[in-house]
C-alpha cells in the first residue's frame, strides 16, 4: 500500500486540480470525520420542478424537471448532446444550484447547502466517475483511491483495507504502487471508480464514462456497472451510449431541450 498522502499535501494541491476541488472548495478547513450512514430506502433522489438557466441563455438548460429516484435503482441519462444531461448530474451532485425548484438527496435539501456542507455531502454521499478519469497523475493508483476516505477522515489502516479490497475487487491490485500514466483507459477508469467507491457513498454517479474508452475496455467498466448495481448501488449515469445504457440500467430516462421525453424501467424494454 502507497503512504498515505498527508492531508496538508493534498490541500495543498486543492484549487490546482479539478478532482479535488469536487472534495475540497475551501482548502483552508480541515477535514472532518464521516457520520455513520443510516440506511437508505424509498427515495434516494427527488428532484421538484427542478430548473437550470444559464445567464445570457435564451432557453433553459434544463428543466422543469419532476424526477424521483429509489434507492437501488440503476438509472441511465440519456439524449442529444446539450439536451441537459450534465447539468442534471452536477445538479444532483451539488456541484450546480438551480436556478429554481428543489433538489432533495438522502433527505437533504441539497440546493440549500453552503459550500462547506456540499463539500461534505460529496465526500460522504456521493462517489463520482468523470469520462477522462480526472485522476491526480503524480500519486499512485493507491494513493488515488485513498485520497477520499482519507479526506473524509477515516482511520489510516481502515482506509489502506478498503483501498486494498477495491483495488483487488476491480482486479487492479497488481497496479496499486504504479503511477496512472501508465495505465489503459480501461484500467484507469477502473481506479476512478474505485475512488468514487472508497467511502461507501449512497449514489454512484457517472458521466460518459466509457466515452473515451475503446470497445474493450468500455465492455469492462459496463459489466463492473452492472455488478454494482447487482450489489445494490444506487447509480446514475448520463451516456449517449445506448448499449451501456440497456446493459447497466434498471430505467432509462430520455432527455430532450432539458424535458424528459421518456422514462422506461427496464422490464418494459426488454
Ligand atoms: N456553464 C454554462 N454556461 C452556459 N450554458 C451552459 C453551461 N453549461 C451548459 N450550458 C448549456 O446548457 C445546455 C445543457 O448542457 P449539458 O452540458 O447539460 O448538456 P449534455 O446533455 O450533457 O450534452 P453533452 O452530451 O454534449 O455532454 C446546453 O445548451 C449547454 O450549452
Ligand atoms: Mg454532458
Amino acid at each position: 500500500m502507497g503512504y498515505p498522502i498527508s492531508t496538508r499535501r493534498a490541500t495543498r494541491a486543492a484549487g490546482t486540480h479539478a478532482y479535488l476541488r469536487f472534495h475540497q472548495p475551501r482548502p483552508r478547513f480541515a477535514a472532518r470525520r464521516s457520520r455513520k450512514d443510516e440506511p437508505l430506502v424509498g427515495n434516494l433522489i427527488e428532484l421538484e420542478r427542478t430548473t437550470k438557466g444559464y445567464d445570457g441563455a435564451d432557453t433553459r438548460a434544463l428543466g422543469p424537471l419532476t424526477l424521483t429516484v429509489e434507492a437501488g435503482e440503476a438509472l441511465a441519462v440519456t439524449g442529444p448532446s446539450g439536451s441537459g444531461k450534465s447539468t442534471l448530474l452536477n445538479l444532483i451532485a451539488g456541484l450546480d444550484k438551480p436556478t429554481s425548484g428543489t433538489v432533495t438527496v438522502a433527505g437533504r435539501r441539497i440546493e440549500r447547502l453552503g459550500e462547506q456542507a456540499l463539500a461534505r455531502y460529496r465526500r460522504e454521499r456521493i462517489g463520482m466517475v468523470f469520462q477522462f478519469f480526472n485522476l491526480l497523475d503524480d500519486l499512485t493508483v493507491a494513493d488515488n483511491v485513498l485520497l477520499p476516505a482519507q479526506l473524509a477522515g477515516m482511520p489510516r489502516a481502515k482506509a489502506a483495507a478498503r483501498t486494498s479490497e477495491l483495488l483487488e475487487t476491480l482486479g487492479i491490485e497488481r497496479y496499486a504502487h504504479a503511477y496512472p500514466g501508465r495505465l489503459s483507459g480501461g484500467e484507469r477508469q477502473r481506479v476512478a471508480i474505485a475512488r468514487a467507491l472508497v467511502n461507501r457513498p449512497a449514489l454512484l454517479l457517472a458521466d460518459e464514462p466509457t466515452g473515451a474508452l475503446d470497445t474493450a475496455s468500455g465492455q469492462d467498466v459496463r459489466e463492473l456497472l452492472v455488478e454494482l448495481h447487482r450489489g445494490g448501488q444506487t447509480i446514475v449515469l448520463v451516456t449517449h451510449d445506448l448499449a451501456l445504457a440497456e446493459a447497466c440500467a434498471s430505467r432509462t430516462v430520455h432527455l430532450v431541450d432539458g424535458h424528459v421525453a421518456s422514462d422506461q424501467r427496464a422490464e418494459l424494454t426488454r
